[in-house]
């Protein structure tokens, strides 16, 4: 008999290495300015984002729901490219010591990655939409982004701005699709691993 904490946390490490959630082509897109566009797609109860800048410098993508100013309390996703950590922080004032990265239990984005190449940045994160204090909603939602020059992480020149996120409804049939196919891909992990 195998235990029921041994499955569990086969699923939870199947969850979390399974970089299939994400489809390698996203199929929406936003221009936010004229160097920086954001890909994404909604996949099952996750946001599978990219964000791609004709900068070199560090990215930010965020949740905060006010619309206005000041963008605190938010949440935020930062690509930092020298550190190559893309995290989840807490935004509480509009300064670097306002910027705080959540605890580690908190730290649940997947498939990230940021890469500088050729004067560009690129910045890709998975992420569930109903989680923390802010989530994510199927329709608009109040979004911030943040593109700089440098990589050095600051706000002087690189204060977030607004957008709004449409995001689509993702319990139709492909997201069942996507969901059966996981099941048969941590059942094969399973057999994979003798269970
Ligand atoms: C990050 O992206 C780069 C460029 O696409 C790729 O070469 C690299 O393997 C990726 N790293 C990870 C950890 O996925």
């Amino acid at each position: 008999m195998m235990k029921l904490s041994t499955i569990a946390s086969l699923l939870l490490v199947g969850g979390v290495a399974s970089q299939t959630i994400c489809p390698t082509e996203l199929t929406q897109s936003q221009e936010l300015t004229d160097t920086l566009t954001l890909y994404y797609e909604v996949v099952d109860n996750v946001l599978c984002a990219r964000m791609e800048s004709f900068n070199e410098g560090w990215l930010g993508f965020g949740i905060s729901p006010s619309g206005k100013r000041p963008m605190h309390p938010a949440e935020a996703i930062m690509g930092l490219p020298e550190e190559g950590s893309v995290l989840k922080y807490d935004l509480s004032a509009e300064s670097e010591s306002g910027v705080v990265p959540m605890s580690d239990d908190k730290q649940t984005l997947m498939d990230t990655n940021i890469t500088q190449a050729d004067g560009m940045t690129v910045m890709t994160f998975a992420k569930v939409l109903d989680e923390d204090q802010y989530p994510l909603v199927a329709g608009d939602n109040t979004c911030i982004y943040a593109e700089s020059t440098s990589n050095a992480f600051g706000f002087h020149n690189n204060h977030p701005h607004y957008f709004v996120l449409k995001l689509a409804d993702s319990s139709g049939s492909d997201a069942t699709m996507k969901r059966g196919f996981m099941a048969i891909a941590f059942g094969a992990m399973a057999v994979w691993f003798g269970l």
